[in-house]
């Protein structure tokens, strides 16, 4: 079925709310703008992306250690980062109705600044302040007092403790270079224009792994960990041809980066972002080095060479992938003359792996069902469910992308087998009861 995109985006937005997976921040107060909250189904989800983005980088290799720092950092980082002076957008406001906008909005007509400029919003001519340069980074005050002195900034990207701990991580974990370091946590940004759902908000999270190498080798690790992450992605299970290559030109490239390459996933809003592969060189030790006075070079023994180390970056945002599989999943079949909603999600991310029912709440089968429930839930998320026609329930799970459906019914009565049914092929099978747990570990834990 062809749906309008701004379509499937609504309904996406609307089966996530209705099942589970994400509510609007503070709703009851009207909401926050661009900011989001996992459901009890979205939770699971968004932390199977993250086990799964921890296991490949961090537990599968003996090459790369993994790290958790803090949100707030000393200043100074920020200094060095380049984020004081660099992290900006240019902002035009309106005089007359006080909005603000981006100072390439698309939406403006003449430019800013000047009398022709039109306000998209208001309408009026020549209201329109020139561009002025606004922070993305969120400020705070560290300590009692709000003075100038105690601003502490919450971090705008998870990179910087990476690079402020790299000795600290070398010399205790007794690694050599060539290593990574690999951190999951939240970052936020003040985004002047976010939107389409949880895609750009101002509260998010990322899982960025920063690899350290020998200047000379980076361009070759360069394309190791592109080689490598796009195949991450498409072990999510997510259609093939709506993965590609995006190569930063000379004009896009920030102000860190030798050469960077975005993963794009094709969404109903167009193509996008979902990761960044950075050969950031010698900048961010390179400045860190300058602004603490601290020395951050390697001394390489086989060499006996000295150097600062050169580091390839693989930076992915946890709530964008989370979104890429959903909006990969989601699809709309017609079955037997009704509209069947499924979330097709890879068995692994799925948040709940089996829905257990009993047909009818009589003949002991809600009983057995109990007990079937328990031992599977023992080992995997699982939902029970008695209420209302087993269509029904099999449809509620299918939203929810619930792989497995397992029916205790009148035959399992006599012969202890259960139904148990596929979410996206529809087709059931009967297996013994005391099988049940291992059949759906065989199909839940492939990689
Ligand atoms: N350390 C490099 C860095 O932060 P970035 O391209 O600005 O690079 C990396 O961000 C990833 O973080 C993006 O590919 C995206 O997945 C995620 N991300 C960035 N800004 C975001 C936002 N406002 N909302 C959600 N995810 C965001």
């Amino acid at each position: 079925m062809v749906m309008a995109d701004t379509t499937l985006m609504d309904k996406l937005v609307s089966l996530c709310k209705r099942r589970g997976f994400v509510f609007q921040s503070s709703e009851i107060y009207g909401g926050l703008g661009s900011v989001w909250d996992y459901g009890p189904l979205g939770v699971e989800l968004k932390k199977n992306v993250k086990d799964r983005w921890w296991r490949a980088m961090v537990h599968a290799r003996d090459d790369i250690e993994g790290l958790d720092a803090a949100i707030l950092m000393h200043p100074r980082v920020w200094e060095a980062s380049g984020h004081v002076a660099g992290f900006t957008d240019p902002l035009v406001d309106c005089r007359q109705c006080k909005n603000r906008f981006r100072a390439d909005d698309p939406r403006i007509k003449g430019t800013p600044g000047q009398p022709d400029a039109q306000c998209p919003v208001c309408g009026s001519k020549g209201t329109l302040t020139e561009p002025r340069l606004f922070n993305l980074m969120f400020k705070t005050f560290m300590g009692p007092v709000e003075e100038q002195a105690a601003v502490v900034y919450l971090r705008p990207e998870t990179a910087q403790g990476i690079y402020v701990n790299y000795l600290n991580v070398l010399q205790s974990s007794r690694q050599k270079i060539p290593f990574g370091i690999a951190q999951i946590g939240k970052a936020f940004r003040n985004e002047i224009t976010p939107g389409n759902f949880i895609f750009r908000t101002r509260e998010f999270e990322q899982m960025e792994m920063q690899f350290f190498v020998k200047p000379g080798t980076d361009a070759e690790w360069f394309e190791r960990w592109r080689e490598w992450r796009m195949e991450w992605h498409r072990d999510l299970g997510l259609t093939p041809s709506r993965l590609r290559w995006h190569q930063h030109g000379p004009d896009e490239l920030a102000h860190y980066a030798r050469a960077a390459f975005d993963v794009e996933y094709e969404f109903p809003f167009g193509w996008q972002e979902i990761e960044g592969i950075h050969n950031r060189g010698d900048f961010d030790l390179g400045r860190h080095q300058e602004f603490s006075g601290k020395k951050l070079d390697y001394f390489e023994q086989a060499a006996n060479e000295r150097f600062l180390p050169y580091i390839v970056e693989t930076s992915a945002g946890a709530d964008r992938v989370a979104l890429t599989i959903l909006a990969d999943a989601y699809r709309e079949e017609q079955v037997e003359g009704e509209t069947r909603v499924v979330l097709g999600l890879h068995p692994a991310l799925a948040p709940i792996k089996a829905g257990v029912f009993p047909l009818v709440k009589k003949d002991g089968m809600p009983e057995l069902a109990t007990s079937l429930y328990h031992d599977v839930k023992r080992r995997f998320p699982s939902f029970y469910d008695d209420s209302g026609a087993i269509g029904r329930r099999y449809r509620r799970m299918d939203e929810a992308g619930t792989p497995f459906g397992i029916t205790v019914d009148g035959e399992t009565l006599t012969d202890r087998t259960v139904t148990v049914r596929q979410r996206d092929s529809m087709q059931q099978e009967r297996v013994a009861m005391d099988r049940v747990a291992d059949y759906i570990g065989e199909r839940v834990s492939g990689e």
